[in-house]
């Protein structure tokens, strides 16, 4: 029998953010219905193709990236990859940026506040739906990235990803309406999960 990815548990309770501008019925959409759904793709898939079967959810992107046959593959397994991050990225005492991520944005990026206008340009500029980093690239330093879609850091080979937030509509819609810059500002003032970062950074 083939092993199927699963849904991981949202690392907090579906209310937890709602004084923080992500609210229950936001969490229990994007978690329960649209993360799901790309589980439940993606497992489809692989039973249906033995050439993915056995392989870790990495090495599925990776093999499926550029291949038109196998694009509705890569979505689904980056949306995967994408989402697993994304719920690790929020936090109920997010926003605080701990000292050894702190010193190293101002020595690669300038200053908090220059990452946080780099960061918010990458994802109001991502058009249609995507993803804005933060990422270690290969050569040490701290970057802003964006992705379109279902891609990612690891399926461009831009580096480690220390921060992704989904900028689909799905993620703010029902919070934020089509305001999406408030919704980018207030996930890096109060619901992003900088120690989480560092302790990516440090494990890097
Ligand atoms: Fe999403």
């Amino acid at each position: 029998t083939v092993m199927a990815f699963e849904l991981p548990a949202l690392p907090f309770s579906y209310n937890a953010l709602a004084g923080k501008g992500m609210c229950q019925e936001t969490l229990e959409l994007h978690h329960d219905k649209h993360h799901q759904a790309y589980v439940t793709a993606l497992n489809g898939f692989v039973d249906s193709k033995p050439e993915l079967q056995g392989k870790s959810l990495e090495e599925i992107i990776l093999a499926a990236k550029g291949k038109a046959d196998l694009a509705p593959v890569f979505n689904n397994a980056g949306q995967h990859w994408n989402h697993i991050l994304f719920w690790n990225n929020l936090s109920p005492n997010g926003g605080a940026i701990p000292g050894a991520l702190e010193a190293k944005i101002k020595q690669d990026l300038g200053s908090i506040e220059a990452f946080k206008e780099d960061f918010k340009k990458a994802a109001i500029s991502q058009f249609g739906s995507g993803w804005a980093w933060l990422v270690l690239t290969p050569s040490g330093k701290l970057a802003v990235t964006k992705t379109a879609n279902g891609s990612n850091p690891l399926a461009e080979g831009q580096g480690q990803a220390l921060l992704g937030l989904d900028v689909w509509e799905h993620a703010y819609y029902l919070d934020f309406r089509n305001r999406r810059p408030d919704y980018i500002t207030n996930y890096l003032d109060k619901l992003a999960n900088y120690e989480f970062a560092e302790a990516q950074l440090k494990a890097a």
